[in-house]
Formats: structure tokens, sequence, C-alpha cells
């Protein structure tokens, strides 16, 4: 594809979600001298704070979403979330507006069908075992087969929301109630997978460019939580023949989906506990066609952090390489409780270890679980990286404000 983004600077972006990850793709834009534009659904979110322009934008309603994008015309236009009003970003495409990495790409990793379908049936991709229901019925009859355990999630849902994981036919009438609880939209679409026991489970960072080829990152292992993410390294001790399988499977993924950017990619190692490494079988999962929550630890991790690739993919910049900085890691800080303002104890603590960083994200307010801050780590091995990062996240209290 020809780089429609080789135009002169400062070049105008609008981000389409303004959390923690957005604010890292803000600020790399702030220092190539482009102009911010951060939309989002309440005021002071944190790309907002290293923003030219906040927008506050209900981003589900076409009109307003729309709207927003007519009024600033930017270069490029960044999603940072899933939950958008894909058609009008359609729209927006159709009038010249660049939507990253296209709009069709936002409407196909939005829903677990439709990504799924093109892995598994279009592209022949290895997947976990999967079927469609409609109706609590329709659930029961399809999860038998796959066998117990089950995994269900309704097609549009992020974070784990309204997933379950279901040990047998007693269980699916919960499974049905708590996908249609957690589902966003309308929809009454749920996926239901065959459990995997997995060994390990990475992202693979793939940055597809508009000329140029298609680069990959060094692996990275998390473990996630009720949905979310818990702590994340790099690299990840993956097999090469493994390596070379998931770098083959993201590339025809993101190929297929088109435009620039980079793409979180995510896969589970599966094989016997405790297998080599060398022996696992790759099984892609799901993709975001964005920042990966995972990859905040490329900030210490990589010469480049998966925000500095973002952006140079969209808008065309070269990426002579993309180098390992050593192991690396990073620790969520989550708020344990509901409050209106936080304040945050023990960062000088975090802070005295050397090749520690804290970064907390500014989010106004808090609720238990929600991810208010993150410490990353350098270490002279992975169980090093981890530990650090570990014992810096774990000194560092989230507290409402007296
Ligand atoms: N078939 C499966 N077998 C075993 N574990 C699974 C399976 N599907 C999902 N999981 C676990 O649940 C996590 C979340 O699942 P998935 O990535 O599909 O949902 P998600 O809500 O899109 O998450 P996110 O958007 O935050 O990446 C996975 O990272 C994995 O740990
Ligand atoms: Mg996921």
């Amino acid at each position: 594809m020809p780089n429609p983004h080789a135009k002169s600077f400062p070049a105008t972006v609008m981000l389409l979600g303004s959390g923690e990850l957005g604010k890292e793709v803000a600020i790399a834009a702030q220092r190539l001298g482009c102009r911010v534009i951060a939309v989002d659904r309440y005021a002071g979110a944190p790309a907002m704070q290293v923003a030219d322009v906040g927008e506050v934008v209900a981003m589900g309603d076409p009109e307003a979403l729309k709207a927003v994008v007519r009024q600033h015309r930017p270069d490029v236009v960044i999603p940072e979330i899933e939950a958008l009003a894909v058609d009008a970003l359609a729209e927006l495409e159709s009038e010249g507006i660049t939507v990253i990495p296209t709009a069709r790409a936002t409407a196909v990793t939005m829903n677990r069908d439709r990504i799924r379908d093109l892995a598994a049936q279009e592209l022949g991709i290895r997947t976990a075992r999967f079927a469609y229901a409609e109706s609590g019925a329709e659930l029961a009859a399809a999860a038998a087969p796959l066998g117990w355990p089950v995994v269900v999630k309704p097609v549009m849902s992020s974070s784990g929301k309204g997933q379950s994981v279901v040990k047998g036919p007693e269980g699916i009438a919960a499974a049905w109630d708590a996908a249609m609880a957690g589902a966003r939209g309308e929809g009454t679409r749920v996926i239901v997978e065959e459990f995997l026991p997995f060994e390990l489970e990475i992202t693979l960072l793939t940055v597809k460019q508009w000329e140029g080829e298609t680069l990959f990152c060094p692996p990275i292992g998390h473990i996630q939580e009720r949905g979310d993410y818990q702590c994340s390294w790099q690299p990840a001790a993956v097999g090469a023949r493994q390596l070379a399988t998931a770098q083959a499977m993201a590339k025809a993924v993101t190929s297929n989906l088109g435009g620039a950017g980079l793409f979180g990619v995510e896969f589970f190692l599966c094989g016997p506990p405790g297998g080599h490494p060398d022996g696992l079988e790759v099984v892609f999962s799901e993709l975001s066609p964005r920042p990966h929550d995972t990859g905040l630890v490329t900030l210490m991790g990589q010469n480049l952090s998966e925000f500095d690739l973002h952006l140079r993919a969209v808008l065309g910049l070269p990426i002579p390489a993309i180098r390992s900085l050593g192991p690396a890691a990073s620790r969520v800080i989550l708020a344990t409780e509901t409050a209106e303002t936080v304040v945050f104890e023990g960062v000088a603590a975090a802070l005295r270890e050397p090749d520690t960083e804290v970064m907390l994200f500014g989010k106004p307010d808090a609720r238990p679980h929600r991810r208010m801050g993150v410490a990353l780590a350098q270490g002279a091995t992975e169980a090093e990286a981890r530990r650090k990062a570990e014992t810096a996240a774990a000194q560092i209290q989230v507290k409402a404000q007296a």
C-alpha cells in the first residue's frame, strides 16, 4: 500500500479513547511535534492531560463521533478502545479520513466472531475449538461436544467482561446470564471455546507498515486475572519454532486487516504441564489493532516502545530496528476501593530500587480493581525484572483522599 502519510509536520492526530495507553501514544506524538486531540467519554482522562485539545464525546454514538472528527479533520484517527461506532468510522474513511489501521479492522476485531471466523475459517489458523450460540439452550448444545471445561464469552466485550469458565452442564445457565450481563451492545451471541490449559500466554506486538515489511517485537509473557492483565515480561522464553509460527500467524491476520499500525496479537502456548518450550503448540487467541496493555513493558524493554512504534507506523516514519534492551517486567497497580479522589502512598519506597519506574495514570477516581498505575523494572534476568516490578507495585497503596 502506498504511504499516504509522508506529509510535513506537525500532523494532527486524534485519539478515540484517552486511557493510559492513549496517553503514551499522545506523548510519543507530542515528542514529534504533532498536534493531539484526545477524545473520551469523561473529562480529565489520562491522554487529555498531555493533549492540545480534549473532547468529551459519547464515542458509541455515530453522530457524535462523526461530528467531532469532521470538526477537527485530523490527519489520522487512532482508536484506543473497541467500543466505538464502527459504521461511523467506515463513513469517515470513505470521506478521506485515515482511520488506523482501517475502519474494517476496527469492526472485525470488535466482534469475537468476526475475527475468529477470519482467523480460523478464512485463514486456517489454529485456534481453540469453538462454537456460537444465541440462547441458553443453544449454548448447552454447543458446549457439550467441546468437552468440559469450556469458556463462554459474549461476542462483544473486553477485559474479560461477561466471560466465565464452565465446568459442566450445570453451569451453563449461569454462564449465559453472565454473558448477557457483561455484553456490550444489543446482541445475544456468545462464543463458547474449549478451555486450553496453556503453559504460557504471550502477546506478539506486530507492526504493520504502509510500506515495508511487517516487524515483530520480542514476545511478551503475561498473566491474566479477572479478565485483566496483572504482570508481563519481555522477552518471554519462547522456542524458535513457536516464535516463527506465531509470527507467521500474526502476519497472515494483520495483512488481511490491512492499513498500518501496531497490533497486539495474543497466543496460547499449549502442551503437557512443564513441557519443554520447544514442544509447545501455538494457538491464536485474538488481537487488538492498537497498543496492548501487556506491552506497557516495552517502555523499559525496547529501544522504541510499542507507542513509539505505533505512531511511526501510522505516520509512515521509518522503523530501522526494534531492539530488546534486556529483561524487563511490568506489574499493575490496582485500586482496592471506590474513591472520588485518590492519593498514592509508598511511591518513594518503590522508586528506591535502581532501574525501576512507577507510572501513575492520573485517573480522577477509583473503583475496586481499576488499574491506576504500573510498576516497570529492568533486571539481569527475567526473574529479577519480575521480582523488582512486583516489589515496587506492592509498595504502592491507592488510598481515598480524606
Ligand atoms: N479458551 C481459553 N482457554 C483458557 N483460557 C482462556 C481461554 N480464552 C480466554 N482465556 C483466558 O482469559 C483471558 C481473556 O480472554 P480474551 O483475551 O479472549 O478476552 P478479552 O476480554 O478480550 O481480554 P482483553 O480484551 O482484555 O484482551 C485470556 O487472556 C486467557 O487468560
Ligand atoms: Mg485478550
